[in-house]
């Protein structure tokens, strides 16, 4: 079974002169330790994609399925969004937007804390987490302390903290060189394979698509799922 399962999305944004039609019939499925990339033109509606899969926003027609939950059905949410996002969902985006005044740590901790899940426990997963990403002696560095990779590494330690089984990440290498951007995909990677995460990643980045299982393009709302230069699915 696919762990993300979208068909036939549509969003239109505005009315009249204003409107913009950004997803068109858009069916997408996603297994699990699948790492699948979306690629596609400023403006073509990957993040308008990723936010419906997401839960952040809700498409006017279709649904979507987040393993065994069908959170919409024909556009009309079935489940408690913030729940599902809090306890299901990793999100990383362009910026690590951690909170500036936690140190790297308790930024991490930040996401068991939502969830009643703080404590002492939580506090070594935690910890365990950011060594896991090489940041073992980084943990009570603030942000502003952090180079950007190693702050994009902490807010990916924050989107895998719950251990979701999706994680969702828009453009999470846009702030980082060559080098990083690869390092960030293949730790993503790695993650998908060691635990069955199914992953979707927006990038630019065509340097970076060997990481992928799975590569869809969009195109003014219309996605396409195009076949992979080195198909291997690593599952
Ligand atoms: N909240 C909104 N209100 C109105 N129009 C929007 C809104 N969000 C996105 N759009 C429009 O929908 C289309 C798709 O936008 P989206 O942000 O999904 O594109 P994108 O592929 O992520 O682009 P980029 O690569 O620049 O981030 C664009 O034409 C955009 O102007
Ligand atoms: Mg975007």
């Amino acid at each position: 079974m696919h762990v993300i399962e979208a068909q036939g999305l549509w969003k239109t944004y505005g009315k009249g002169e204003t409107e913009v039609v950004a997803l068109r019939d858009v069916s997408l499925r996603v297994s699990r330790g699948e790492v699948a990339a979306l690629l596609g033109p400023s403006g073509s509606g990957k993040s308008s994609l990723l936010t419906t899969l997401g839960l952040l926003q809700f498409p006017d027609r279709g649904s979507v399925r987040i393993g065994e939950l069908e959170a919409v059905i024909e556009g009309r949410l079935r489940v408690d969004a913030a729940r599902v996002r809090r306890e299901r969902i990793g999100f990383v985006f362009q910026k690590a937007n951690l909170i500036p005044f936690l140190n790297a740590l308790d930024n991490v901790l930040v996401a068991f804390e939502i969830n009643n899940r703080g404590g002492r426990e939580a506090r070594q997963r935690a910890a365990a987490l950011l060594d896991y990403l090489g940041l073992a002696d980084r943990l009570a560095h603030m942000p502003d302390e952090l180079s950007g990779g190693q702050q994009q590494r902490v807010a990916i330690a924050r989107a895998l903290a719950m251990e979701p089984p999706v994680i969702l990440a828009d453009e999470p290498t846009a702030a980082l060189d060559g080098r990083r951007s690869r390092d960030v995909m293949q730790l993503f990677r790695r993650v998908a394979h060691e635990r069955g995460t199914a992953v979707v990643i927006v990038t630019h980045d065509h340097r970076t698509l060997d990481a992928f299982d799975t590569v869809h393009e969009m195109e003014d709302g219309v996605l396409r799922t195009t076949p992979h230069p080195s198909a291997a699915p690593a599952h």
